[in-house]
């Protein structure tokens, strides 16, 4: 399709993807010819100015980032009064774009295809060097989910996975903190959030809040279900502060070494975590392959979290969840988390 849209120095071609916060377009730069995505960010409340600045700040510490494994950011603006006059509602005045690397693979949770152990484990490697790229440059992602893991195949500039939405929820929290009166909030997608990000505590954040979503993100791959499935928000934070995820019976396909780092990963307490990605990755590549499945045993699950919605959790929001604990019926009290406290408000994506 011929596009008619242009949006700074990009021609937007057609949409390739839609999640929480907006719509992902392909398109090219007008002048080099270059492939890219542009996400144009329209959820409510995206407009704001304020909104606006934290991600522009954001967005430029991430942009200094240059790591094969961590999308390249080309660009940024807002959609002006004449990009709205001439593409009405698809372009919202004043909605903040980026500009970025085109990843046409799709994401990590569409993937479907048979991953060997051996697989399973580059791409988790592959994935800690991204992290700590920007871990060491004092960048945490804070909403590292499958949807987030963008694929770039052999016809993209830099084939491999890719990290996406760095700094995203950052700016999603600092805005919501700004115009809240620095309330305490929540950011990110459940299935994958740290305690530390459950209790809204981000003093506590560091590297280990998103080494814990990768936690999250090997279980899903090792075993075909999240550590703790579900879609109740407030089940899924009572199970993340609170419960161990039990490991499903069966002969799975990774070695026993493989659960004792996991677990490390998915420790409660930041303190008892790795550190570091490259602590991970240094046990990561020390598991000892005794007892690992035969190379051509593969996992083949879809891993979930992909489109999600935001969700604004005011003050009005009910919580008195009855639910399933580990397999029994069972009342559980309400996380001691800031949900319905007086005027919080919190942006989650949902899984
Ligand atoms: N740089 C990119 N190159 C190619 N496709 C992309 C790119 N960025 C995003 N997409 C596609 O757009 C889809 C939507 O991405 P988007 O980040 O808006 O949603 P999400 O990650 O599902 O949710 P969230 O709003 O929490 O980020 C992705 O699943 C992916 O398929
Ligand atoms: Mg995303």
């Amino acid at each position: 399709m011929v596009s008619t849209r242009t949006l700074g120095a990009f021609a937007l071609t057609h949409v390739v993807g839609e999640g929480g916060m907006g719509v992902v377009w392909a398109g090219q730069h007008v002048q080099q010819k270059l492939p890219v995505a542009v996400k144009l960010i329209t959820a409510h409340g995206a407009g704001d100015p304020r909104f606006v600045d934290a991600l522009r700040d954001e967005v430029r510490a991430v942009a200094r980032l240059d790591h094969p494994g961590i999308v390249h950011i080309l660009d940024q603006g807002t959609v002006s009064a004449d990009d709205h006059r001439r593409y009405g509602g698809d372009l919202p005045l004043g909605s903040p774009w980026l500009a970025m690397e085109l990843a046409s693979g799709g994401c990590l949770s569409d993937r479907g295809r048979p991953l060997t152990w051996s697989g399973m484990k580059s791409l988790l490697a592959e994935l800690l060097a991204a992290l700590g790229h920007a871990h060491a440059r004092g960048l945490v992602h804070r909403d590292l989910k499958p949807a987030n893991v963008l694929v770039a195949g052999d016809a993209d500039l830099r084939p491999g996975l890719k990290l996406t939405d760095f700094g995203i929820a950052h700016a999603a929290s600092r805005f919501d903190a700004d115009r809240s009166g620095d309330r305490e909030t929540i950011v990110g997608t459940p299935r994958h959030m740290a305690p530390e990000q459950f209790r809204g505590s981000w003093r506590d954040y560091g590297p280990w809040t998103d080494l814990y979503a990768l936690g999250a993100i090997a279980w899903e791959l090792a075993t075909g279900q999240p550590p703790f499935p579900g879609h109740d928000v407030v089940r899924l934070a009572f199970m993340h502060l609170n419960s161990q995820p039990v490991r499903p019976a069966g002969d799975l396909p990774v070695p026993e070494g493989f659960w004792p780092w996991v677990q490390t990963l998915l420790r409660k307490d930041p303190s008892s975590h790795f550190r570091r990605a490259a602590d991970a990755a240094e046990q990561l590549a020390a598991i000892v392959e005794a007892g690992a499945p035969d190379a051509d045993r593969t996992l083949s699950w879809r891993l979930g979290g992909g489109l999600g919605t935001t969700v604004d959790l005011s003050a009005d929001a009910s919580f008195a969840p009855t639910a399933e604990v580990d397999g029994t019926e069972a009342d559980y009290a309400a996380p001691a988390l800031p949900l319905g406290a007086d005027g919080f408000r919190a942006w989650m994506v949902c899984p």
